[in-house]
């Protein structure tokens, strides 16, 4: 069928809204007329290179939306069913699913290219193949997606909230509950306070931290931070390193993590100036290219006062499993959800979208495929 969708053809172009084809579902994959697409920061690292990739490719990976058709073999959906994409498909059945680790499902070998498990590109346009980011291309009106990528959800829940749980929240909120492995009464620090980093606040607040220090320059998302928990925020790392120390006597933060928008050496450093002993440092944010999130530890340090570096896919986040969980602690009023969402934006509103993100006027923004 014929759909729209926002399509990057090369790196350091903005989107255009092109009519384009979507494929029928063939085995295993699912047909999703899309409701909503979180505006999330890694789609700008997409736009300025996407490594292991190809363009061009249809944006978008943090989605919700109702399923119109089902391929062969399809058994865990059926049209109609509501759904939250999974940006990581799991399969259910490589090492890693069986392990619990089904952020690290080996089906997510091609997500840079959006080819799909089957080895199909969901896309066409101009008679030329094009996946979706992620295997998910939530930019687009209809997508196509393997049933591993397709998280059930409950009728009654609303696809807008529904959409942020399809990355930044439980990227966040898993960051400091399974990344960073936070326990009662520690003092965590989280270094960028957008739509992940407001998310590790809920996170680190859920696991029991004392003290959660929020850091960002942006004085909207400061503020934002403390209404979901942050006990303290401050503009730059160097000012959380005298704070962290002084609220753990001493020692220094029991869990930094590290949701900046673009990962650098500079990040990291303060990051990890912040770093107290026994303490985990979370790595959750990615840069625009490979070579910019090189950075540079202190290896020394590190060792005497055992520290460990975790890197974060997901939160460390089970699709099947956290997504389903984290919207019921949101049925419950036990996590913020609404208020994440600070503007909406129409398809042809996307670049727009991302300039508010970029000038810190967001702390999530919403595509709202319905809009006009
Ligand atoms: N590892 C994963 O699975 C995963 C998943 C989703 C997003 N991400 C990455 O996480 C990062 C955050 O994503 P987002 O959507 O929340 O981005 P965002 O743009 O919404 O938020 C980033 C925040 O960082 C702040 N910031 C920038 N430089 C800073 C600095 N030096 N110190 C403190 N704060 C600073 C900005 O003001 C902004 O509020 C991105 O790099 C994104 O690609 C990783
Ligand atoms: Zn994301
Ligand atoms: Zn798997």
């Amino acid at each position: 069928m014929r759909t729209r969708a926002a399509v990057l053809r090369r790196p350091e172009t903005e989107y255009e809204i092109v009519d384009l084809e979507v494929l029928d579902p063939g085995p295993g994959e699912v047909l999703v007329e899309m409701a909503y697409a979180g505006l999330c920061h890694s789609d700008e690292h997409l736009r300025h290179s996407n490594p292991g990739g190809r363009y061009p490719i249809v944006g978008g990976h943090e989605g919700s939306g109702v399923v119109t058709a089902v391929g062969p073999g399809v058994t865990g959906v059926a049209p109609g069913d509501h759904v939250v994409t999974s940006f990581l498909p799991a399969c259910g059945h490589c090492r890693f699913c069986a392990a619990g680790r089904s952020n690290l499902c080996d089906k997510g070998a091609t997500i840079a290219s959006g080819k799909l498990p089957s080895g199909t590109f969901p896309f066409r346009l101009d008679d030329e193949p094009l996946g979706g980011f992620c295997m998910v291309g939530a930019f687009a009106e209809h997508t196509l997606l393997s049933e591993f990528s397709c998280v059930k959800i409950d009728p009654w829940i609303p696809l807008d909230t529904a959409a942020l749980v399809a990355c930044s929240v439980p990227t966040g909120w898993g960051s400091a509950v399974y990344s960073g492995g936070v326990r009662p009464g520690d003092t965590v620090v989280v270094v960028g306070l957008g739509g992940v980093g407001a998310n590790a606040v809920q996170g680190a607040v859920h696991a029991g931290a004392m003290n959660v220090v929020g850091v960002d320059p942006v004085a909207l998302k400061r503020e934002f931070a403390e209404s979901v928990g942050a006990t303290h925020t401050v503009a730059t790392a160097e000012e959380a390193v005298g704070l962290a120390r002084q609220l753990s006597r001493g020692t220094g933060a029991d869990v930094v993590i590290v949701t900046v928008g673009k990962m650098s050496a500079d990040a990291m450093a303060g990051a990890m100036s912040c770093l107290g002993k026994g303490g985990t440092l979370v790595l959750t944010a990615l840069a625009d290219r490979p070579e910019e999130g090189n950075v540079s530890l202190g290896g020394q340090l590190a060792t005497v006062f055992e520290q460990r570096i975790q890197g974060s896919l997901f939160g460390s986040c089970n699709p099947f499993r956290d997504i389903p969980m984290l919207l019921r602690l949101h049925e419950e009023g036990r996590l913020e959800l609404d208020r994440l969402i600070t503007k909406r934006y129409s398809l042809e509103q996307l670049n727009e979208g991302y300039r508010d993100q970029a000038a810190g006027l967001t702390v999530r923004g919403l595509l709202e495929h319905s809009r006009a």
